[in-house]
C-alpha cells in the first residue's frame, strides 16, 4: 500500500525481516484509565494500526481494552516492552505473561527490551525473549534504546530475528549512526518522541515549511521521518490531534526541505536521558 503522492511516496508500513510494521502508530506513555482506552479505540477508527505501550506505562490493561473495543484486533499491531529491572530470564518470562493477561489479547505482536541493563547478560535476556516468541506469547521481538555496539552484540547472540530498535528520533537530534546500524542489520527504526514532546510546534523552519504545504509543524516533523522510512509513534491526549498526526500521506517534502529539516539537529537535542541510559553514540 503506497500513499498517493509522487516521487517521495511513502509506504504505509515498513517490512523488517518479513514482519510488517505500520509506519504511523499511537504512543501511549502517560495516557491512563478511561482516556487511554478511548483514545486507543478512536485512533484505530481513524486508521492507526499500531499501538505502543510498555510495562512501565501502567496502561496495558486500558490499551488492550481499546484494541478489543475497536473490533479490529486482527488488523492492529500492539507493542509492549519489558522494563529494564525485569530482564533476568525468570523475571522476564513472568512479566511477559502478566503483560499478556493485562492486555487480554491473543498474543503480543511485538515485544521489546525497553532499555538495556548491563547487569543482566544480553544473551540471557534474548534467550528468554526468543522463548516467549517460540511459546506464542509474542509474534516478534526487538529492542529499544540500543546503541550501535549493543545492536551488534544483540544481533550476534539472538536466536530469533530482531525486527526493530525503538529510539528517540526527531529533527533536533542527529541519530544517523544508530539508523545506519539498524539498516545494516535489516531492522526497522521506530522513532519515539517523534515530535520532540510537542517541541516541533513553534520551530520556525518547520512552521515555514508547513505553510507551503498547508500543514502544521508537527505534521512536517512526522512526514520528515516517515519519508525516510522511519516508523513514528506520536502520542496525544486530544482527539483532533489523533487525526492531525495521521494526516501525513497527502503531501511530500522536497529534497531541499528534507535537508533543511536535517539541519535542525543540535547538541543537547536529546530529550529522554536517564541515569540508566547506555553511552549514546
Ligand atoms: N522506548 C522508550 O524508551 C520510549 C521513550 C519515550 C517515549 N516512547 C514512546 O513514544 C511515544 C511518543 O513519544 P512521547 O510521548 O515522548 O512524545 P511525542 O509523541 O513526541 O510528543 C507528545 C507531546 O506532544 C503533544 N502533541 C501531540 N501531537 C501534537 C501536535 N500535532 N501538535 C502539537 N503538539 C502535539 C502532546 O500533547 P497533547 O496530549 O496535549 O496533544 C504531548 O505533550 C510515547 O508515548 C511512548 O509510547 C518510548
Amino acid at each position: 500500500m503506497i500513499s498517493k503522492t509522487g516521487d517521495k511516496a511513502v509506504l504505509k508500513a515498513i517490512e523488517a525481516k518479513g514482519f510488517r510494521i505500520p509506519i504511523v502508530g499511537l504512543g501511549t506513555w502517560a495516557l491512563r484509565g478511561r482516556e487511554c482506552a478511548r483514545l486507543t479505540e478512536q485512533a484505530i477508527h481513524i486508521g492507526y494500526r499500531h499501538i505502543d505501550t510498555a510495562q512501565m506505562y501502567d496502561n496495558e490493561r486500558e490499551v488492550g481494552e481499546g484494541v478489543r473495543a475497536s473490533g479490529l484486533r486482527s488488523e492492529v499491531m500492539v507493542t509492549t516492552k519489558v522494563q529494564p529491572t525485569l530482564l533476568a530470564p525468570h523475571d522476564l518470562e513472568r512479566s511477559v505473561k502478566e503483560s499478556l493477561s493485562r492486555l487480554r489479547l491473543d498474543a503480543i505482536d511485538l515485544l521489546l527490551i525497553h532499555w538495556p541493563n548491563p547487569r543482566v547478560p544480553l544473551t540471557e535476556t534474548l534467550g528468554a525473549m526468543a522463548k516467549m516468541k517460540r511459546e506464542g506469547y509474542t509474534r516478534q521481538i526487538g529492542v529499544s534504546n540500543f546503541t550501535v555496539a549493543l545492536l551488534e552484540e544483540a544481533n550476534t547472540v539472538s536466536q530469533e530475528p530482531l525486527v526493530c530498535n525503538q529510539v528517540e528520533c526527531h529533527p533536533f537530534l542527529n541519530q544517523d549512526k544508530v539508523i545506519a546500524a539498524c539498516r545494516k542489520r535489516g531492522m526497522a527504526v521506530v522513532a519515539y518522541s517523534p515530535i520532540a514532546r510537542g517541541g516541533a510546534n513553534g520551530d520556525k523552519v518547520l512552521e515555514k515549511i508547513g505553510k507551503v504545504h498547508g500543514k502544521t509543524a508537527a505534521q512536517v516533523c512526522l512526514r520528515w521521518l516517515i519519508q525516510q522510512g522511519i516508523v513514528v509513534i506520536p502520542r496525544t491526549s486530544r482527539v483532533e490531534r489523533l487525526e492531525e498526526n495521521f494526516a501525513l500521506f497527502d503531501f511530500e517534502l522536497s529534497d531541499g526541505e528534507m535537508r533543511e529539516i536535517a539541519g535542525l539537529a543540535r547538541r543537547g537535542g536529546r530529550i529522554v536521558d536517564w541515569t540508566w541510559s547506555p553511552r549514546w553514540d
